[in-house]
Order: structure tokens, then sequence, then C-alpha cells
């Protein structure tokens, strides 16, 4: 299988802190990787370096074979890599589902407005409320994003995510605050993603869900990759254990 993100030995530092330390993996295409590691291990910003939201001090990043490094997120976006941020933020002066569609006009124009105001507003919508239904959202539609509580509000942002049509979607702590039914529904939906042709990079923060749900792990530490493979091989090492707890 071909990768269809790689990252080689990226390298960033903040002042003194390196936030990423020579991390380099690959993402196949169809899989559902998770990312973890303890607080400050570097996993947003390695997110947000293949994202195109940061540049790496050095080291490179390949998305479909093609090296993506100095590429803009915009470009990134239009070749099929997307995101979601670790904080929500919807249009909270439109509709949930005018959001999506908000979403869905990034992809061809710059303006999101246009989206709403273009002659295809009829089909806009109708493909919006397709994801909203995918997402279990249907019934929230015409609500603001305001009215929704924070696990709708999330799955609104993975809805927003989708609606740019990505086949590699990155996801920071999608599950964080949420309660755990709302969590285990946040992540079956994002499981059955790589079945409709979006491969997964999940950075998670809850294990449980993580364990049960993800192909594969990658342990980050101190800005490198501590272990890497099967979810339940990866949990039993001494050293990804000691990262978590301190001990060994
Ligand atoms: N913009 C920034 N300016 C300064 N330091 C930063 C910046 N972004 C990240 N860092 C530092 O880099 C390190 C890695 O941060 P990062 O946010 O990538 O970790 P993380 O694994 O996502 O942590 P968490 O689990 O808490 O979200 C931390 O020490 C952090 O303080
Ligand atoms: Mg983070």
């Amino acid at each position: 299988m071909t990768a269809l993100l790689r990252i080689d030995d990226l390298h960033k530092s903040f002042g003194g802190v390196a936030a990423a330390n020579g991390a380099s993996f690959a993402v196949d295409a169809g899989e559902f990787l998770a990312l973890i590691g303890p607080n400050g291990a570097g996993k947003t910003t390695a997110l947000r370096l293949m994202a195109g939201l940061l540049q790496p001090d050095s080291g490179r990043i390949f998305f479909d074979d093609r090296d993506v490094t100095s590429l803009p997120t915009h470009a990134r976006v239009r070749l099929g890599l997307g995101f979601t941020h670790q904080i929500v933020r919807p249009f909270y002066s439109f509709s949930t589902i005018e959001n999506v569609m908000i979403a869905a006009g990034h992809r061809q124009t710059e303006s999101p407005w246009r989206a709403l105001t273009a002659r295809s507003r009829q089909a806009a919508r109708e493909r919006a409320a397709a994801i909203l239904a995918r997402i279990g959202l249907a019934g929230q539609a015409d609500q603001s994003p305001r009215a929704l509580p924070l696990g709708q509000r999330k799955r609104l942002e993975v809805a927003r995510a989708i609606a740019l049509d990505p086949r590699l979607l990155l996801l920071d702590e999608p599950l964080a605050g949420l309660s755990s039914a709302e969590a285990a529904t946040m992540a079956d939906l994002i499981r059955a993603l790589p079945q409709s042709g979006i491969t997964v990079v999940l950075v998670e923060h809850n294990l449980g869900e993580v364990l049960r749900v993800a192909d594969r792990i990658v342990v980050l530490d101190g800005g490198g990759v501590l272990a890497d493979g099967v979810p339940a091989e990866v949990m039993a090492r001494a050293e990804v254990r000691q990262a978590y707890t301190g001990t060994s």
C-alpha cells in the first residue's frame, strides 16, 4: 500500500522548545491512524505542520507522493487535505446547514459568503443536508450553532470538514469535553469515514475510544515518534506506559 501522507524528519522549535523533533511517519490510504502522546508531546504541532498552518524549520511533508512542504493551507485543502481545529468555531450568525454550505463553498471560492448566493444554492443545500444526515445532525439543520450542545457542535465541525471533500482528514481532539456516550457516538462516526474514502488521522487523549476504533497508533513524545504499531501492542510497551505515567 502506498502512503497517502508521509512526514519525514520534521523539526519545529518555538523559542527553546522543540515541538517537532525529527517526527517521521506515514499514513496509508484508507487507514484510521490515531496520534497520541502526553500533553505537550507535539501532536497539535504535527497536525498544524501537515495542514500547512505552520512551516517546519526542516523536514518534508508528502501528500499523495507530492512534496507539499511549501504549499499554503488552501492549496493543500484543494488537494484533499482537510482538518478541524482543537477549538470549535462555527459562524454563529448562520444556521447549522448554512455553516456546512459555507464550508463547501471554500472549495470553489476564497469567499465563503458567495457559496450562499450562487445559482447552485439549492444543490449546495441538498448536499449539506446529506452531510448533516450522515453525521447525525439532520434535525438541527435550521438551528443556530449557538443552540447546539458541545457534542453536536463538534459534529458540525466534522461535517464542515467533510463538506470540503477531503481524502485525508486531520482531527484534533474531537472527543474532548464530551460525555462518554457522546464520545462513543463521535468515535463511531469518525470510524465510518475511511469506508467512504476519507483516511483519518485522529489526535485524541481518550485512550479507551482510541483503542476501540483505531487501526494503528503513533505515539509522540518530545516531538518525536516513541512507538508506531497496532493499538494493543503499542500500549503494552514499557516506554509508552512510562511516557504516560512517568513510571516504568
Ligand atoms: N505557538 C507556540 N508558541 C510557543 N510554544 C508552542 C507553540 N505551539 C506549541 N508550543 C509548545 O510546543 C510543545 C508541543 O505543543 P503541542 O501543542 O504540539 O502539544 P500537544 O501534544 O498537542 O499537547 P496537548 O495534548 O496538550 O494538546 C509544547 O511544549 C508547547 O508549549
Ligand atoms: Mg494539542
